[in-house]
């Protein structure tokens, strides 16, 4: 057996390729960024041709840099952005039109609609998701009625569509000369148009959207002994190795995180957070607008579910500072700026860039900063940016309470925040629980290594795993109760006030 696992993560703002030992420590890790396109208010797009030449250049200069070839690798793993959309011609190998990223608000009518004659409600049973811009249904929709030839081609089966894994799975097995059409339940799980239950495209969700069945991926085992295929030599990797693991990148992150068992949790500080509570083989419809989703399925077993909740607002907050108001230069200033200030100062930041996902779902939200005073300075917004994103995941961790009676007795973080101490205090004092971080904090990439090499045996069991996990940092909870009960008043103040704002 080979040494190492490889992980491919396509990312919202980056390709990622890691390799990783027995004991899930990084061997190599490369990296590069791809362009956001931004046609319009609302609108972002991916380049898929751009994103497969990124990610061929990843994997190229990765296993160079590692002095490692193909024949290293005892397997690879796939996990990517969710519900970031791509429709190509399987004959050509060329996309239809740009892929359609999740933030991306276009199909706002499309979503709205659903609620007015009861499909939504559907949907929320069967999909266990609200109607929504954020998910794939309404984008493949979108890409039918107004792409020009995509119709008929899908009717026929030459027009494919696929998240961002199925178009890799679908290059790196060889593209027009055989790929793979393929998908994992937890990337599926988000589109609007797969049963929960059966884990199959469903019939009713397609006609809701006009979608023929031809145009999906097969759904395939998160980790697949079976193997999805096998990379081709002519390809980045210039040798076989198996592809046995595929997860959307939050479910990735979880099965990083070793959360395995029932009630575990962890908090993705990326773009936007991500909280995801493993509910255990048990399908738990929420009340309090968080998603049902699948967490992972491995080889032939039961499907392990999960609450999740998405919001789409936090590291980019940050990035506005920088990159729309210019108050910092560069993310790790918006810790030293925001140090300046003892407390928020009365500010309150809601960032509802693309309205607000769980556990609100409003899309006619818009962002607002309130409560300012001409005491209130740079340093304050720094602040109040910081605790927007601790403050949007604990709304998260109580819908989480109520759905599912469990309270958390500590968080577990990973993502690009996380290194922001002052921001990982806030948070440990405003859910007034501890907040641990582990010592390889690339538990994304680590989560699609673990799924690709539990499935070739690599890795013999998830127990196998869990001795893997060694926390790095721990933040204790200052605040007082009264402080904390405080803080969160104010915030859910400022929340009412970016409601009602799009008519
Ligand atoms: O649901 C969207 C999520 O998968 C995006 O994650 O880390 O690529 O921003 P990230």
């Amino acid at each position: 057996m080979p040494d190492f696992v490889g992980a491919i993560d396509q990312g919202t703002t980056s390709t990622r390729f890691m390799i990783f030992d027995h004991g899930g420590n990084e061997i190599a890790i490369h990296q590069l960024e791809h362009k956001q396109i931004l046609p319009q208010a609302g609108w972002v797009e991916h380049n898929p041709t751009e994103i497969w030449e990124r990610t061929r250049a990843v994997v190229e200069t990765g296993l160079n840099g590692a002095n490692l070839v193909a024949s290293d690798l005892a397997a690879l793993g796939i996990t990517n952005q969710r519900e970031t959309t791509v429709v190509w011609n399987r004959v050509t190998g060329r996309p239809y039109y740009n892929a359609i990223v999740w933030q991306d608000t276009r199909t706002d009518r499309i979503a709205s609609a659903l609620d007015r004659d009861g499909r939504g409600d559907v949907i929320r049973h069967k999909a266990g998701l609200p109607p929504a811009t954020y998910f794939s249904g309404g984008k493949i929709q979108w890409i039918l009625e107004n792409v020009d030839g995509v119709r008929q081609a899908a009717e026929a089966g030459e027009a494919i569509f696929g998240n961002t894994d199925s178009w890799l799975l679908w290059n790196l097995t060889g593209g027009t000369d055989g790929g793979v059409h393929v998908t994992d339940p937890t990337n599926a799980s988000r589109t609007m148009l797969m049963d929960l239950e059966t884990l199959e495209w469903d019939d009713e969700l397609l006609s809701f959207f006009g979608i023929p069945r031809q145009m999906l991926p097969s759904i395939q085992p998160s980790s697949h002994p079976g193997l999805y295929g096998m990379t081709r030599k002519i390809g980045p990797l210039k040798g076989e190795v198996a592809l046995s693991g595929d997860l959307g990148d939050q479910q990735a992150a979880t099965v990083g995180q070793v959360c395995f068992e029932v009630g575990e949790a962890k908090n993705t500080y990326g773009t936007g957070n991500f909280l995801l509570l493993n509910t255990g083989t048990e399908l738990v419809r929420s009340k309090h607008g968080l998603l049902t989703t699948v967490c992972y399925r491995f080889g032939e077993s039961a499907p392990v579910y999960a609450l999740e909740g998405s919001i789409a607002v936090t590291g980019s907050a940050v990035q506005w500072l920088r990159d729309q108001l210019g108050i910092i230069s560069g993310a790790e200033q918006s810790e030293t700026l925001a140090r300046h200030a003892e407390d928020n100062g009365g500010v309150y930041f809601v960032p509802a860039f693309s309205g607000l996902f769980a556990p609100y779902w409003r899309s006619d939200a818009r962002g607002a900063i309130v409560g300012l005073s001409r005491f209130n300075n740079n340093a304050h917004i720094a602040r109040a940016t910081l605790e927007a994103i601790c403050y949007q995941s604990r709304d998260v961790v109580e819908a989480m309470r109520q759905d599912s009676g469990v309270s958390l007795d500590v968080l577990r973080v990973d993502g690009g925040v996380t290194a922001n101490e002052l921001c990982m205090q806030i948070q440990a004092d405003v859910l007034g629980v501890p907040v641990s971080k582990p010592v390889v904090a690339e538990t994304t990439a680590l989560g699609a290594a673990y799924a690709a090499g539990l499935a070739v045996g690599f890795w013999k069991s998830t127990d196998e795993l869990k001795q893997n996990w060694l926390e790095g940092r721990r933040w204790q909870p200052e605040w007082s109760d009264e402080q904390r009960a405080t803080g969160y008043a104010g915030w859910k103040k400022a929340v009412t006030r970016t409601l009602d704002w799009v008519d």
